[in-house]
């Protein structure tokens, strides 16, 4: 009696057991699968896309969306984590739809990365509800012409992924007003894209406090004033606020970053340069920066780039320039520099196609590799130098001769001994008597010797 009870307990407990197994794994088959409310957001999200040109959501059907292209899910819970649905092929005519991305704002609590780059066409996701977002680490909305107010946008991301948002970018798109000052409390952001939109008004002095923040692009807006000290931004690697109306001087305060290897500040209004150090590249084109370029600039030995051209430099090159041995790219055009141009070491190897590239646009400059001569002694001191180096140029030129000769040479000599068997042969023949008769030689010689000891 005892055991049936308990052998029909047994069944009751195994068949309930094996009933919600299958349940559970007709809902997430291969212990994978898809949460019901997530599938339908993505569904409605697909209703809203007009066009799929690019064949997109071609993938999209069946009931595990986890399985659908673009689509990441966690393989413990089965929660939506990535969303990758850039357009992959952004040009004007495949853009048209992602009208409806409401419901995916509303619905994937547990969304880390979105991508919806070159998607929208409107601005539809201005009007988008982030509140459930936050989880979000990673967000792509690049080059959706999207407008409004950059500030309303930032407001509804700090609502919900203040402290987990890493990456924002907002690339291309057509955002105007002044960036906010709260833009201090994403304190995990460590790229900032906000490149090639309207922005105006100054930049925040609390994107100093963004201390994780690795690369800033402020590019292609309409800031101006003095940038702020980004004191604490001590983990910045490169800093772009090209073409913009910023003002004031360059200085390591601007950046106190000691990773810093990409400063460009091109297409502004900076008037001064004073210290800068451990760059990389260094990009000043066409500000108003004048008066010497600093002698300084040597001292940033790590330097591969530097691109001071249309400014308002005046006075001579500083042949400290000549201490910069790592440099590949060089432009001082359209200043107004004077004086002799210097030269040795790296100097002399740069731009080799056209030299003069690097200094046109500065009537003053003489000496080569420009053509106009310069005047006074310096003249024939430097002319004596230059060509011991030419003489030097020419030996070296010899001495490389000289040895691509000989491999060559050997080179033919070898491929003969491949190709040709008897030859081979014969060589081969020569070379063993050859050695025999050495071998004897040697011998005969050493015992000579060792006897007359
Ligand atoms: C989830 O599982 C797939 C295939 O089984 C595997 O490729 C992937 O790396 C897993 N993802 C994670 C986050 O463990
Ligand atoms: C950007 O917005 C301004 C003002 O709203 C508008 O005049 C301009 O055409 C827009 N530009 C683009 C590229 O959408
Ligand atoms: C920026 O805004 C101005 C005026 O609103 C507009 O004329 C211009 O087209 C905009 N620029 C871009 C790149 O959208
Ligand atoms: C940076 O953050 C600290 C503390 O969180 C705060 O005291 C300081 O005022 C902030 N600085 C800026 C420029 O926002
Ligand atoms: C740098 O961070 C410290 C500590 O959080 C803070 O007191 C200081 O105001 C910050 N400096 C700037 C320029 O934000
Ligand atoms: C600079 O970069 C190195 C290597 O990536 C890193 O270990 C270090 O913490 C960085 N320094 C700062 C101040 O972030
Ligand atoms: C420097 O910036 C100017 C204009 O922004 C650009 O044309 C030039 O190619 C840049 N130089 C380098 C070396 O990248
Ligand atoms: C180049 O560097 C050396 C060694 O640091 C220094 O003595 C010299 O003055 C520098 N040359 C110029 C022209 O600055
Ligand atoms: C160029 O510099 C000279 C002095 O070196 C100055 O007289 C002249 O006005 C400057 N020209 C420009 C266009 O700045
Ligand atoms: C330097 O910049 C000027 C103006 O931007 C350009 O015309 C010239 O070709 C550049 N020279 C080199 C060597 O790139």
């Amino acid at each position: 009696m005892h055991a049936t009870t308990s052998s029909l307990f047994l069944l009751v407990v195994t068949s309930t057991t094996f009933f919600l197994t299958g349940a559970i794994q007709l809902q997430r088959p291969n212990g994978r699968g898809c949460i019901p409310a997530e599938r339908n957001a993505l569904l409605s999200f697909k209703k809203g896309i007009t066009a799929d040109l690019t064949n997109r959501l071609s993938s999209w059907h069946g009931r595990d969306c986890c399985q659908w292209r673009g689509v990441r899910c966690s393989n413990k819970t089965g929660h939506v984590l990535r969303l990758h649905l850039r357009n992959q092929n952004p040009d004007a005519s495949s853009v048209d739809g992602c009208d409806d991305v409401n419901a995916l704002f509303e619905n994937m609590a547990s969304l880390q990365v979105l991508d919806l780059s070159f998607c929208l066409n409107n601005n539809l996701v201005m009007k988008g509800n982030f509140k459930n977002l936050y989880s979000l680490e990673i967000l792509y909305i690049t080059d959706n012409g999207m407008n409004g107010d950059i500030a309303v946008f930032m407001e509804w991301l700090s609502q919900c992924a203040l402290d987990t948002l890493q990456e924002l970018h907002l690339g291309h798109n057509n955002f105007t007003g002044a960036l906010p000052n709260f833009i201090g409390r994403f304190t995990s952001l460590t790229v900032l894209d906000l490149s090639n939109n309207n922005l105006t008004g100054s930049i925040p002095p609390e994107l100093g406090n963004c201390s994780y923040l690795v690369n800033l692009d402020l590019s292609n807006n309409q800031f101006s004033g003095t940038p702020p000290k980004l004191g604490n931004c001590s983990s910045l690697i490169t800093l772009d606020l090209s073409y913009n109306q910023l003002s004031g001087i360059v200085s390591t305060e601007l950046v106190a970053s000691p990773n810093l290897t990409s400063l460009d500040l091109s297409n502004n209004n900076f008037i001064g340069i004073t210290s800068l150090d451990a760059l990389i590249n260094l990009n000043l084109s066409s500000n108003y920066l004048h008066g010497n370029i600093p002698n300084k600039i040597g001292a940033i030995r790590s330097l591969e780039s530097l691109d001071l051209s249309k400014n308002m430099f005046f006075g001579e090159i500083p042949w400290s320039l000549s201490n910069l041995t790592s440099l590949s790219y060089l432009n001082l055009s359209y200043n107004n520099l004077s004086g002799r141009i210097p030269t040795g070491r790296q100097l002399d190897t740069l731009n080799a196609d056209d030299p003069s590239l690097m200094y046109i646009g500065n009537s003053g400059l003489c000496g080569p590799p420009l053509l106009s001569t310069c005047s006074g002694n310096d003249n024939g001191i430097d002319g004596n130098e230059r060509s011991s180096r030419q003489q030097e140029l020419k030996l070296m030129s010899f001495y490389l001769g000289l040895v691509l000769g000989l491999a060559a040479g050997m080179w033919m000599v070898f491929c003969a001994l491949l190709l040709k068997k008897t030859w081979r042969i014969a060589y081969f023949k020569f070379s063993d008597k050859l050695y025999d008769k050495i071998y004897v030689f040697v011998v005969v010689k050493w015992a000579f010797v060792t006897r007359k000891d």
